[in-house]
């Protein structure tokens, strides 16, 4: 029996909601097909968003969507997106396919997008080619009310009132793809660059800076490591607060952090789909990887920000496996499994638990790249198992974690990648509900769990599951192979108990 210990009396820190958040670029059919397929489609659509995708995003809550990429946004000129359809500029996709992209969606559409969802937006500018006054045109262009040559320009577009942009990101990859520079030469830029991110929004406020919360500003999101890069996320620090003052946190509210989960290492990567027990624990293993990461480069930010108000923002995670047999390499097109459903779950816990500094989080990508929620083809769409993932896990969003360990024995099939038998995390809701989210990462064990409360005075217990072998998954054809069930806990005095099946995700909802 593993004990699980809950004491709901000790609030932690906020779960921002955004840690659930998703992430689309224009690369392969994530944008094109996955999300807009254009006004005259046959495909239901409003506006050229597709009904079936936007519902299946609104039953998760999606709280926030990061735009137009990845590698793309620093190649990306914003001006070549707006205005007529037919006047507007083609290019290639260098990174992605080779693909021409149209530029059919743009500002405009990303915005009526997340006007759909109702979600917040998270622009990624681009400092790689980008100059600093297309960026700062660009945030004229989505947000000053009044009259400017951008905001003209707007009106004439057809949209004379401007938008709210949440978050806006100074550049993506900037030690990579975007630019391949150095931690302080980026660090530099950011300085330059964010400074004409203009709060136009919230009459040029240039007082200090809240930190991530929310106080109406722009929050503006600096390019961070990638995996265990110490130097970048130390140089960009130091960059960023010297000569600052420390109030304005660096100017900054948030530092990214990347990282993927590929089991067999950045060449091979491996099927998604076809894999045994051994790649099961290798993956899983490499996902809670994560859990070392958060803790690295959050030392770093310790020391320039003790108090913890620039968020770690890992604004792509998820497995990156070879791409389905016969789709273009460059599309990153990949299928979804139960252990996809472990990953991440294993994942989100982790961000829970870590909410003190991890504030938000984008999974890579959205729709049919990576890791995706939903698949399309044609007009048909699935829900992968990682979309019932977010479906159980949406109940943390802003809740407040609260503190809980669980006994855990570990297990696996080599010795270098043994894990954890379960994962979990709870919280408090608004609704004064506990929500309780638990993983078994075993393939073949069943563990019998007693959950011990204290700080609460549980009455009533109701709860899903996600549960199948480590290779199933859902098709086009057998859509609902994998979808989650009612659960049933057994809760007498104060104690719960169930047993959670192997390769499986629980949620509990419990009340007083
Ligand atoms: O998500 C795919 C790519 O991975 C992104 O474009 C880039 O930021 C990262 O390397």
């Amino acid at each position: 029996m593993a004990k699980y210990y809950i004491n709901a009396a000790n609030r932690k820190s906020r779960i921002h909601k955004e840690i659930y958040g998703h992430f689309s670029e224009h690369l392969g059919r994530c944008i094109y097909e996955g999300i807009y397929v254009g006004e005259n489609s046959e495909i239901p659509n409003v506006n050229g968003m597709r009904t079936d995708v936007v519902e299946a995003l609104k039953e998760i809550r999606i709280p926030v969507l990061r735009w137009p990429g990845g590698c793309f946004a620093d190649e990306y000129h914003w001006k070549d997106g707006i205005g007529p359809k037919e006047g507007r500029k083609k290019m290639i996709n260098t990174h992605w396919g080779g693909v021409v992209e149209d530029n059919s969606f743009g500002t405009h559409e990303y915005m009526e997008l997340c006007r759909q969802l109702g979600c917040e937006t998270y622009v990624n500018g681009n400092v790689g080619s980008g100059t600093v006054q297309e960026m700062s045109e660009w945030v004229e262009y989505m947000t000053f009310n009044g009259v400017s040559p951008m905001a003209d320009l707007r009106a004439a577009n057809g949209h004379p009132d401007p938008w709210k942009v949440d978050f806006f990101g100074v550049g993506n990859e900037n030690w990579g793809c975007g630019g391949n520079m150095t931690p302080e030469y980026y660090g530099n830029l950011y300085r330059r660059y964010q400074t004409y991110v203009r709060q136009y929004g919230s009459g040029m406020d240039f007082s200090a800076d809240a930190g991530f919360e929310e106080d109406g500003k722009i929050r503006k999101i600096a390019c961070g490591p990638n995996i265990d890069d110490t130097q970048w996320t130390e140089g960009v620090m130091k960059t960023l607060f010297r000569h600052c003052d420390p109030r304005m946190h660096g100017n900054a509210d948030g530092l990214s952090l990347h990282y993927y989960t590929h089991p067999e290492g950045w060449e091979i990567k491996g099927s998604a789909t076809q894999f045994d027990a051994k790649v099961w624990y290798k993956t899983l293993a490499k996902t809670l990887y994560m859990e070392d990461l958060i803790a690295m480069h959050s030392a770093i930010m310790d020391q320039y920000d003790p108090q913890k108000k620039l968020g770690m923002i890992v604004d792509e995670w998820g497995t990156w496996f070879t791409v389905e047999p016969g789709t273009n390499p460059g599309f990153l097109y990949q299928q979804n499994t139960m252990r996809d459903a472990l990953v991440a779950c294993v994942n989100l816990n982790l961000f829970n638990k870590h909410s003190d500094r991890v504030k938000m989080a984008c999974i890579a990508q959205m729709v049919n790249v990576l890791q995706a929620v939903i698949l399309t083809e044609g007009a048909r769409m699935i829900k992968t198992p990682t979309w019932h993932v977010f479906d159980l896990f949406k109940y943390h969003q802003d809740a407040d974690l609260v503190e809980s360990s669980i006994e855990t024995e570990l297990i696996g099939a080599e010795a270098e990648y043994m894990v954890p038998s379960l994962s979990e995390s709870s919280s408090v809701d608004a609704d004064g509900k506990l929500q309780i989210t638990v993983g078994n990462l075993s393939v073949t064990d069943a563990y019998p769990v007693e959950t011990l409360i204290t700080g609460f005075d549980a009455k009533r217990v109701s709860g899903r599951i996600l549960t199948g072998e480590m290779h199933d998954k859902n098709t086009f054809d057998d859509p609902d192979a994998v979808t989650s069930a009612p659960f049933t806990a057994e809760l007498t005095a104060g104690a719960l108990r169930f047993t959670i099946p192997p390769c499986s995700v629980v949620q509990l909802t419990v009340e007083e």
